[in-house]
Parts: structure tokens; sequence; C-alpha cells
């Protein structure tokens, strides 16, 4: 996403009925929405938003909330009862008929919920109408739209009617008129809500991946929660006709801006929203690859773990070392703790969302490892952080103990061993290690918040 403004819709009020100007007037002075109904229905009031370049905008809020009269402003569609809108770096709020029709067939296609097919055209006339009225010559515009009617999914039905596809295959034909037109910015008003729940998972799914493909600027509209938190970058939600907070999925659902809000995510499928980095601890049970088995075994003593991740310079993870090899290698007097290095850790980026966590975490006893691009560790998840998360339990840990894997081997055996191979001294170091590399983790948290 970049930081140039896609579309900005400043102060937009409109009012259905006599007299807009006078109700505006009165909202602005305070007076209510329901106590203006006499005079006409608020639909929008006072919205004002930027729109990014590559942004995944979503205008949620429930039936009646002002969506779809807010974003049929948003192209021009509906005028204004005051405000205004800029798509690029053009006005387009009071500007002449044929104006705004340029600016709207040159930057913004719509996809609407109920599909608005031609139902008498093929699935290729379809998807290539946007490009007659651009002017496009009919080869040319044959060839870019079976392009697309390919890159949904729909190759092999380019001749047939609408009438004769499901409801899906019909919005992927709206999907594709919509990228054929090769606008930078598209609109979509309940596009998937008439979809079952299946198909509307691997549209939106879909829709993720060719933005992140083709960096179009979409607003999307749906009253499902889910959905929205799914797509969004950014959510706007409205509530009779306001917008009552805009902010990422994850600010909506961990600091909702009120009691309105706080109800609506409440039943947020949140697995599918939060993200490792937002959840995760971090990461107790480090050492460096310097401290040897015998520092490993000392942490997993104090920590009572059967588990401890070895990290290299700049805090790099390497792998991982169980407490059975680590005795061994005590035993054997071995100082490389390389050559008892395990590489099963399970990791996971940090945008990774929850949902794709469970399969790794139930594979594993281990917490799971939170690494950077450059195969950093940021911090850990142990399972209960995961389970906690869901439930909006808060996971700090003064809270809910952080269960590292219980340990295999019996404590007083592994200070036991540390005693018979040389005392405690040669441990100091390691601990010291330990936590410098848990001061690191502190320091570079800090730094990231
Ligand atoms: N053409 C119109 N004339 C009069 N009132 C209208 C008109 N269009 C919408 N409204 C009113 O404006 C308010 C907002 O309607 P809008 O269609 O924008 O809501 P919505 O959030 O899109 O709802 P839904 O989820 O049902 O599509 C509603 O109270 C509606 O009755
Ligand atoms: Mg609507």
């Amino acid at each position: 996403m970049s930081d140039t403004v896609a579309l900005q819709a400043q102060n937009l009020y409109k009012v259905f009925g006599r007299r807009p100007k006078e109700v505006i007037k009165r909202l602005k002075a305070g007076e209510s929405r329901d106590s203006l109904t006499s005079m006409g229905t608020a639909a929008v009031i006072d919205a004002s938003f930027d729109v990014k370049q590559g942004e995944i905008f979503v205008v949620m809020g429930l039936s009646g909330s002002g969506k779809s009269t807010l974003i049929r402003m948003l192209n021009g569609l509906w005028e204004p009862s005051a405000g205004s809108v800029t798509i690029g770096d053009t006005p387009i709020t009071g500007i002449p008929d044929k104006e705004l029709r340029a600016v709207r067939t040159k930057h913004v296609s719509m996809v609407f919920q109920h599909f608005a097919l031609l139902p008498h055209r093929t699935v290729l006339e379809n998807a290539a109408y946007g490009l007659e009225i651009q002017g496009m010559s009919s080869d040319e515009r044959r060839q870019k739209a079976l392009e697309w009617i390919e890159r949904v999914g729909l190759k092999g039905w380019e001749q047939k009617l609408p009438g004769q596809l499901s409801g899906g295959m019909q919005q992927r034909v709206g999907l594709a008129r919509a990228l054929a037109a090769d606008t930078d910015i598209l609109l979509m008003d309940e596009a998937f809500s008439a979809l079952d729940p299946l198909i509307r998972r691997e549209m939106q799914e879909q829709l993720v991946e060719l933005q992140q493909e083709l960096g179009k600027t979409i607003i999307f509209i749906t009253h499902d929660l889910n959905e929205a938190m799914f797509l969004g970058d950014r959510i706007a939600v409205m509530r009779d006709g306001r917008i009552v907070q805009i902010g990422a999925p994850d600010d909506i659902l961990t600091d909702p801006a009120n009691d309105y809000v706080a109800q609506f995510v409440q039943d947020v499928d949140r697995a599918r929203v939060l993200t490792a980095s937002g959840v995760m601890e971090p990461a107790r049970s480090v050492i460096t690859a310097t401290a040897g088995p015998r520092g490993a075994l000392r942490t997993m003593r104090d920590l009572q773990t059967s588990a401890v991740f070895v990290v290299g310079n700049g805090r790099k993870l390497l792998g991982v070392v169980r407490d059975r090899d680590v005795m061994r290698a005590v035993k054997d007097n071995e100082k490389d703790i390389m050559s008892i290095l395990r590489h099963d850790t399970p990791t996971v980026g940090p945008d990774q969302h929850l949902v794709d966590l469970f399969g790794i975490s139930a594979e594993s006893t281990l917490p799971v490892a939170v690494i950077d691009d450059e195969n950093r560790l940021l911090g850990a998840i142990p399972r209960v952080t995961l389970l906690a998360s869901l439930g909006n339990v808060p996971s700090t840990t003064t809270e809910i103990p952080v269960v590292e894997p219980p340990v295999t081997v019996p404590v007083e055996a592994m200070t036991e061993t540390l005693r018979e191979t040389g005392g405690d001294e040669a441990v100091a170091d390691a601990v010291a290690d330990g936590a410098a590399a848990d001061e690191e983790t502190a320091a570079s948290e800090g730094s990231a918040n």
C-alpha cells in the first residue's frame, strides 16, 4: 500500500427528503438524526476519510446504516447533500456530468451484490462490457475479456449466458468485468453477500490474491464482520449514517471505540483476524549457541522446560534443543551445542493469521516461534496463548501462566548432572548469555512498540 491518496471523502452528507439543507444545519447544531425524520432521512452524516492507493478499505455496518448511499457518492452516482469527493487529484463533486462520466470510466468500476449482468449477453460479452463503453475495438476487448475470464477461473464458459451459471460463477463474471475495465479503484457493494459460505470464502481469498498482484484500491462494503476483518486493511464501522470508528482489524477488535463496536465485534472469528505478532510473547527459553549444552541444561532446569530455542548472531533462530539430548551431551562432556541441535521448530511469520497456527501448534509440543524475514526470533506462541487469544482472555503472563513444554527429565536429575560434570561455575556464563538474549528481545520489542 502506498501513501498516495486514491480517494478522499470530506464531510459527506446525504439526506433524502424534503429539506436536506435544514436537516444538515440541525445535525451540525447537535440535533439527533431521529428527531429530524419529518424533514428527511439522514442516510450519511459527516463522513470523512482517505483511502490509500492499493488499500482494501472496508465499510461495515448493519442494514440501513448508510453503506450503499456512501459508496454511491464515492463514484458520483449520487450527488452529496454536502461535502465533497476527490478521486486521485480530481474533485468530482459538482463537476459536469460528462466530466464525471470520464473520471468514472477511467478510474472507478463497481461490482454489485446481485451481479448486474446483462442476461442476453454471453459471459464474454458481459466481461467486455466496460471496455465497450470505453470505446475499445472489438478484437482488443475480446482479447482482454478472455484474459480476465480465465484469470477468475471461468475458462470454457465464455459463450454461456449468465442464467446458465451458478451464483458464484456469475459473481466471477462481475469481477472479471470490473477488472477488465482496468480502473485503479474497485467499488464492491456486498459483492459476495449472495454467495454461499464456501464459495464466498473462496472469492474473498481470490480477491486478496488479485489485489496483492494488481495493487488495486478496493472499497468493499459488507455487513459481515468476519468478511470485513479478513479483507480489510482498514475498516470503517458505520452506525445510523455516521462512521463511528476507522481502524485496522486488530485495532477494532482489541480496542473498540464504543459499546456499539464492541458488541459488533463480539462474535468475530478471531482466528482469522489476529496475527502471530499480535499475540506472541517474549520468548523466554532462549540461549545463544555459545552457551553450549551446559547452558542449555541450566536454563531448562531453571525454567523447568524440556526445550529451549537456540539463537546465533543477531538473534537468528538456529533451532531447538531437547532435555534428553542436552543431558546426554553434558554427561558426554560435549561442548558444541550444534551436534544436538534439532531443526523441527515450528515457525511462523509475524503476519500469519492464528487460523494458520493451529495445525502447526498441534503437531508439536514446542511453542511456535515467530520469526521475521531474516529468521530472527521475534517471540513465541505457546499453545495456551493461542487458545487464550481466541477467547479474548488477556494473555499477559501475569494472568495466564506461559506453559512451557513440560520437562521429560526430572529437574533433580538435571541439577545432579550439572554438579557431577563440573559444578555451576561454568554455567554462570551460559545464564548470562541466555539473559542477554532475553534482554535483547525486550529491547527490540520495546522499540517496535
Ligand atoms: N433513494 C432513497 N430514498 C429515501 N431513502 C433512502 C434511499 N436510499 C436509502 N435510503 C435510506 O437511507 C438509509 C441508508 O440506506 P442504505 O441503503 O445506504 O443502507 P445500507 O447500509 O446500504 O443498508 P443494506 O445493508 O440494507 O444495504 C436507510 O434508512 C434507507 O432507508
Ligand atoms: Mg446497501
